[in-house]
């Protein structure tokens, strides 16, 4: 029979087992991230004492997201997938989350639908190369943060101040901000990953000029190295800006919602997810 328990620290390594298998680039940061967030929210599947597959959710209150759901190669196909998506709504729905979110790679679509989540759009991926580019952004400065998750908020329609002081400790040369007139136009954080650096939150008034700069601004940081971004395939702006530096496109993954599917983000701010796990 399977069961399900809670995921804890020390099961760090069938994490880093599960996500190196799939090469979706987590590190041991990640798992610090995932379970600081969402302690006893996400699950592990076993069947005669033995780790078949894992899932993870981060819950913002009203909206919540579904990530890293691997099941062992061997033991596909029988059903514990679906049981741990099955498990994952099941705790979100009885917290009171009115939207469950996911972006499902193509081969995950069919079981996704089939527990319910609604297709709402592609979302894009791209790598790149940082190249060095002039640009006039700040640094986010603490002081800042107040702005930053008000602009957030208004955008991704929930509040997530948690995890952008938690990125903005771990990486404040990544993070940046744009003003005009004193008011916050837009900014941008990015964070390590296993062989890049993931870029997200990116996000700008629609079609503001800063946009552009913001993300020169991390890619001066990191000169040389490879450069990740998500991007909603609804900011034409943030995709002709990628393409223009070179930036190639990967498979794209679905964004699907299960529940209230009416609050969901701005895409036109949105140039870059905080997440495809997340958010
Ligand atoms: C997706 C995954 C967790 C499903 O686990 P599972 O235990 O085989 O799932 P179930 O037996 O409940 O359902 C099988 C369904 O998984 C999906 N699936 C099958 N092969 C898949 C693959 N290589 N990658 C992703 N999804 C796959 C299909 O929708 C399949 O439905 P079908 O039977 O109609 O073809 C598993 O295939 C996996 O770990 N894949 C690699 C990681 C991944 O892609 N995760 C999803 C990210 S959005």
């Amino acid at each position: 029979m399977i069961t399900f328990r809670v995921m804890k620290p020390t099961d760090l390594p069938f994490f880093m087992h599960l996500m190196d298998m799939v090469g979706w680039g987590m590190t041991p940061q990640d798992y610090d991230r995932i379970l600081r967030f969402s302690p006893t929210g996400c699950f592990i599947a076993s069947e005669n004492n033995q780790d078949l597959g894992m899932v993870a959710t981060t819950n913002y209150g009203t909206i919540a997201w579904i990530g890293n759901l691997v099941v062992q190669p061997e033991t596909r196909g029988k059903g514990i997938g679906a049981a741990l998506m099955q498990h994952a709504i099941d705790h979100l729905v009885s917290k009171g989350t009115k939207a469950i979110r996911l972006d499902g790679v193509q081969a995950a679509v069919p079981l996704y639908r089939r527990l319910g989540f609604k297709d709402e759009y592609w979302s894009l991926r791209h790598t790149g190369t940082a190249t060095h580019h002039t640009t006039d952004c700040t640094p986010m400065k603490p002081e800042d943060l107040d702005a930053v998750s008000k602009l957030d908020k208004q955008v991704f329609k929930d509040d997530r101040r948690h995890v952008i002081e938690y990125f903005y400790e771990l990486y404040p040369e990544l993070c940046y901000t744009a003003w005009e007139n004193d008011k916050l136009v837009g900014y941008i954080m990015a964070k390590e990953g296993a062989s890049n650096t993931k870029i997200g939150p990116w996000v700008a008034e629609p079609g503001h000029p800063c946009a552009e700069k913001l993300l020169y601004s991390v890619m001066n940081q990191r000169v040389g190295g490879e450069i990740w971004v998500g991007t909603p395939e609804g900011n034409k702006l943030s995709v002709a800006i990628l393409e223009k530096l070179g930036f190639v496109p990967h498979p794209s993954s679905l964004r699907m919602c299960y529940g209230d599917s009416s609050i969901r983000e701005n895409v036109e701010y949105t140039y870059g997810l905080g997440g495809p796990d997340k958010g």
